[in-house]
């Protein structure tokens, strides 16, 4: 398989319309990202995929929405307040500021520096002398720990008092609401919680395009099980989150395990594992499935004093559940896809750049193209027909074989040529993207034919 780099990729995500660059009629503001049409066609059909299987196919698991905004209480309770925090050092020379434990594992990548405790990363980057990434000298200031969290005032008055943040991940909101949603819905354990939604953190080392933002959106699902059947629900949704990214067309030999050492592990977690796919920079992480015990519930219930317990039926014993989170980033599941499938093929006497998605996430399942423009009227009527069920683009300019080019550099697996012999036989041409070969099919038939692909 040709590896293509990351900087041929971005230059057609931006180029065909996929993603823009955020403000950018105002020189841009730095790590943000607008989603062009063909973009946010392709977010939503992966969050509408993540939806359906994890939430309305699954009968234990159940959706909602929270709210971004939650009382700081919450972020005292889940540890957010005093432990989300990076390590960081700035450099005297250039005055630019860096990572600490970041800096260490570029050094040297077999470090996982995430682990080392202040006193450590600040030896480590002594002894090794290393330097300033931007001005290369070698002159830090100490580490000091910066909170990742958005701050912002609710009300007229900023005082800290007034201080609120902006959730950095979507599990508080389903923990909260743990016992409203069990005794409203009679749900009984185990069961799961899932929602989709923003979250925002003030990332000191963004980068690569949509990998690592700012401002992001999280499929997360908390899953409710008996302490001691934990692992078992853990193994389960490793499991099923590798089905799912295959099911979007990666494939296996890109996707990979990787445990946390005992290290590494959050403060919450007694396992945790990241399923990583191998980016053109190497391998990096997606989804983190995690047990996260029952810290969370009893966080909230020494906080808020609610009780989060249970009562077990058969043994009638109270319990706080243990909690399996699969917890994935919406524009990281993304950037894989189209980094999978993103092509130039050579042909015999060409060159095309196609993106080969599977029909279930393509951005625009068919294209339309009327072999002249007297065809026009009947080639939209049949698109504006499609439309009711798919998301199908329309193109008339440019010859045939420029628009083939154009539907293939987007990724739409079916082209439908409306020519002169249609009326007569009720027939179009359907050209199929990644074979480029073509078949006749009867009008009437199109929509269960585009079906059957996805
Ligand atoms: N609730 C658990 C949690 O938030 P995390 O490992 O910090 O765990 C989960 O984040 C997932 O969210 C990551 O695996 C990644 O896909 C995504 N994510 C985290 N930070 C991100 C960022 N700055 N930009 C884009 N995606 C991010």
């Amino acid at each position: 398989m040709t590896q293509f780099k990351f900087d041929e990729i971005t230059a057609h995500l931006k180029q065909s319309g996929f993603i823009f660059q955020g403000s950018e009629i105002y020189g841009g503001l730095a790590n943000t990202w607008d989603f062009g049409p063909l973009g946010i066609n392709l977010k939503n059909n992966i969050k509408n995929l993540w939806w359906k299987e994890f939430i309305q196919k699954d009968p234990n698991n159940v959706g909602m929405q929270s709210a971004i905004l939650m009382n700081p209480l919450v972020w005292k309770a889940s540890g957010h307040l005093d432990t989300f925090s990076d390590p960081l050092m700035d450099c005297r020379n250039c005055k630019t500021r860096h990572r600490a434990d970041k800096l260490i594992e570029e050094f040297d990548p077999s470090i996982n520096a995430g682990a080392m405790d202040t006193k450590a990363l600040q030896e480590y980057i002594s002894e090794h002398k290393i330097s300033c990434p931007n001005c290369g000298s070698h002159n830090f200031t100490d580490i000091r720990y910066f909170n990742l969290m958005f701050k912002t005032f609710q009300g007229v008055t900023e005082d800290s008092s007034n201080t609120i943040y902006l959730r950095p991940e979507t599990a508080q909101g389903m923990f909260v609401n743990f016992k409203n949603i069990q005794r409203a819905y009679r749900k009984k354990i185990p069961f799961g919680i899932g929602q989709i939604g923003k979250a925002f953190r003030n990332e000191i080392t963004p980068g690569n395009m949509i990998f690592r933002t700012r401002e992001f959106e999280q499929m997360e699902l908390q899953f409710f099980c008996k302490p001691g059947t934990d692992l078992e629900w853990y193994e389960i949704y490793k499991e099923k989150c590798m089905n799912f990214m295959l099911n979007l067309g990666i494939k296996q030999e890109n996707l990979r395990f990787r445990d946390h050492d005992p290290d590494e592990l959050s403060h919450y977690s007694v396992a945790t594992v990241d399923i990583e796919y191998k980016f053109p920079w190497g391998w990096d992480e997606i989804w983190g499935i995690a047990d996260r015990t029952d810290f969370d519930l009893t966080a909230h219930q020494t906080h808020s004093k609610v009780s989060m317990e249970i009562l077990d039926p058969e043994t009638n014993e109270k319990y706080i559940p243990y909690v399996i989170e699969p917890s994935v980033g919406v524009e990281r599941l993304m950037l894989a896809v189209m980094c999978e499938a993103y092509d130039v093929e050579q042909l015999e006497n060409d060159s095309r750049t196609v993106m080969h998605f599977k029909a279930n996430v393509a951005s625009t399942k068919a294209t339309i193209l009327p072999l002249s423009k007297k065809l026009g009227d009947q080639a939209f009527s049949i698109y504006t027909d499609l439309l009711e069920e798919f998301e199908c683009d329309y193109d008339e300019s440019g010859s045939i074989g420029k628009r083939y080019r154009r539907a293939d550099a987007v990724g739409t697996p079916y082209c439908i040529t409306v020519d002169f012999d249609t009326e007569s036989d009720q027939s179009v041409t359907v050209r199929h993207r990644d074979t480029m070969q073509q078949e006749r099919v009867k009008i009437e038939d199109i929509h269960s034919f585009i079906k059957s692909y996805l």
